[in-house]
């Protein structure tokens, strides 16, 4: 996670050695580049339905380093990996996941809507997740309307818990979600687990809002729509990194190369590292 710059020995010393080299030099290459943390928003996206085995699957295949989940849960209490708070858009089902029964929830079809070819993809669970790829690849979990769920942060801690995954080596396990109390009290029951903050909000930028959230927080993961250089640097002066979503094409990949963040969450893990 201490990712830090990267700079290119050859460009570096050509700095050196002429005078006039800076107004000569180069663009950095992708080799060049800072080491940014690729993150498979909901897993590979765009190529895959979200949330689903095969999109985790193919993340892994393009080397991504995180994969990352969006957790709710079930009306009768297990952690399932979806986005909405419905099934209406991503399943073949209707209704609220909070009101539909685990069963209920595992016989709907995940895949379909996105392609013939993933037809049968199920909702996965949260244990199913963290057990096929953890060492495998990284896993940033959200906890989706934690709100909706009373008591899911304690579920989650208590899953990482059992599987040893709440240690500093922890496997690459970093957890996040929009609800900051919740976030705080994630820090409490699992206070070696990095925690992040989510937000799309300017307000959330003010060098107080960036204080409070370093109270508790490892991350800083703003929409990238409000990232600048400044908040950048402001983010990495009070020791957090900053990772910035949602990344659906090249140009958005490359400004946040550009402002120097530390992760980039994106649908297509392909324009945050090509070379994989
Ligand atoms: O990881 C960032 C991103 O997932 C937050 O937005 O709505 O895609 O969960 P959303
Ligand atoms: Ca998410």
């Amino acid at each position: 996670m201490n990712k830090k710059l990267l700079i290119g020995a050859g460009v570096a010393l050509s700095l050196l050695v002429s005078p006039f080299s800076q107004a000569f030099a180069a663009e950095p290459t992708v080799g060049e580049r800072k080491q940014v943390d690729n993150v498979a928003h909901r897993g590979a996206t765009g190529y895959a339905p979200e949330n689903t085995i095969a999109g985790f699957d193919l993340a892994v295949d393009m080397k991504a380093d995180y994969i990352e989940i969006d957790v709710q849960r079930s009306k009768d209490g297990n952690l399932v990996v979806i986005h909405d708070t419905t099934v209406n858009r991503t399943t073949d089902g209707t209704g609220k996941i909070g009101e539909l029964t685990f069963e209920q929830l595992r016989g709907l079809d995940a895949g379909s809507w996105k392609g013939e070819q993933f037809a049968g993809e199920q909702i996965p669970t949260f244990e199913e997740i963290l057990d096929r790829y953890r060492g495998k690849v990284g896993i940033l979990i959200e906890l989706k309307a934690p709100e909706l769920y009373p008591g899911i942060e304690e579920q989650v801690a208590e899953a990482l818990i059992e599987r040893n995954l709440d240690k500093p080596q922890n496997e690459k396990i970093i957890i996040q979600s929009f609800n900051f109390d919740s976030m705080k009290k994630m820090n409490t029951l699992l206070p070696k687990v990095p925690i992040g903050v989510l937000t799309s909000n300017r307000a959330h930028t003010t060098p107080e809002a960036l204080q409070e959230f370093a109270t508790y927080a490892d991350w800083f993961n703003p929409s990238y729509g409000i990232v600048t250089e400044e908040l950048v640097e402001q983010v990495h002066s009070l020791d957090m990194q900053i990772g910035s979503w949602t990344v659906r094409s090249q140009e958005a990949a490359d400004f946040l190369f550009d402002m120097g963040v530390d992760a980039i969450i994106s649908d297509y893990p392909d324009y945050v590292d090509p070379r994989k």
